[in-house]
């Protein structure tokens, strides 16, 4: 037996790691798989201090992302994307082989993923497709059940992978009658919704959390940069369990110039073309055999086809990359497609209209 099969945590021994998108596939040039953003705009880095150690919390950040978000300084902690943000919650609240998180899948995969890395389980309430067609919804009842024996519950709106948000007079039933349990509410994509954010609860609520990250409407995966908003005494006890220097300088800098009046100006551009590009992508589709399973309050769109392997396969040996869902619960044969520039888009259209012809 290997040191490493002798000496880790039994629990790791069934984990199956997060399929990122990145790690999941290579190659290929139009990458339309992990819901990225098309643009890569320009940013200052002033390099005449990165022999130094950054700051545990940059003020100017928090205070520059409190501004955009209207809330205080105080309810912000900046992170190395909101996947840490996920993990901190986790490591401050649940003990190890005992607690438990809720989940309601399809969902985001690293809530289930961060838990078990723990060794803290995870509790399934599906989200219910009944109702309006195409709006997956919470089964508000059962997760306000099952919430009693779960000491977080992650809701994600809108959601990745349907991409509809989700109303929000449920997340605040489960707020109100779960009020032992921490609720997170990802709002990942918040800035293509038509729907209003939760953030300005947080008042009200001392058990609401708030994910957010720079990776999708700002444009930024590329320098991990996340914020979880909460009331002060929940952001002071994350802070107990955070790395010593979690966000790089260059993300520090590069982060504030993201949250200046002309970028945030750029941003809702940037974000109108891509919401005009969707209809332009959704509209195009309806002419093709796919189905489309939720509606899309973000910059990608879901459909279910005959066979998802074979489709990405297809698509990725032409070089565009889309990402297949189907090992989600209730998502078989369902492929997620972020929406791309004009050109990217352009060619999606063309390769799936060949592929169905
Ligand atoms: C719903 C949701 N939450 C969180 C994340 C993680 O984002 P970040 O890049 O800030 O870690 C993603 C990334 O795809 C996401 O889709």
């Amino acid at each position: 037996m290997s040191i490493v099969e002798q000496l880790q945590r039994q629990h790791l021994k069934q984990l199956t790691p997060y399929a990122s998108a990145r790690r999941s596939m290579s190659g290929g040039n139009i990458w339309l798989n992990a819901n990225e953003s098309p643009y890569s705009n320009s940013y200052n880095v002033d390099d005449s201090k990165l022999n130094r150690y950054p700051e545990f919390q940059s003020k100017p950040l928090n205070q520059a992302y409190a501004e955009y978000a209207g809330i205080k300084a105080s309810q912000v902690l900046s992170s190395r994307g909101s996947d840490e943000g996920i993990e901190l919650l986790i490591r401050a609240f649940c003990e190890p082989g005992q607690d438990k998180v809720l989940i309601c899948p399809p969902t985001y995969g690293m809530y289930a993923i961060s838990a078990k890395t723990f060794a803290v389980g995870v509790t399934e309430v599906p989200l219910l497709n009944s109702g309006k067609v195409n709006n997956w919804q919470l089964d508000t009842e059962s997760v306000i059940e099952a919430s009693a024996e779960c000491k977080v519950i992650f809701l994600c709106s809108p959601s990745n992978p349907l991409g509809n948000a989700l109303n929000t007079n449920d997340i605040e039933q489960v707020l109100q009658h779960s009020p032992r349990s921490i609720v997170v509410v990802d709002e990942a994509y918040i800035e293509f919704s038509s729907g209003d954010s939760v953030v300005s609860w947080l008042e009200r609520y001392p058990n609401l959390v708030v994910l957010r990250t720079l990776s999708k409407a700002f444009a930024l995966a590329g320098i991990r940069c996340g914020f979880l908003l909460a009331n002060d005494d929940i952001i002071e006890l994350l802070q107990k369990v955070l790395a010593p220097y979690p966000l790089p300088d260059p993300t520090v800098q590069i982060a504030v110039q993201a949250l200046q009046t002309s970028s945030l100006e750029r941003l809702q551009q940037q974000v109108a073309t891509l919401l005009a590009e969707r209809e332009r992508v959704q509209t195009a589709l309806e002419q093709t055999p796919l189905t489309l399973v939720s509606q899309s309050d973000t910059n990608f769109l879901l459909y279910q086809c005959e066979d998802a392997a074979g489709l990405v396969k297809t698509l990725a040996d032409n070089g565009l990359l889309i990402r297949n869902q189907s090992a989600q619960r209730g998502l078989e044969n369902v492929v997620r497609i972020t929406i791309g520039s004009a050109a990217e888009n352009d060619e999606l259209i063309q390769q799936l209209k060949d592929y169905f012809s």
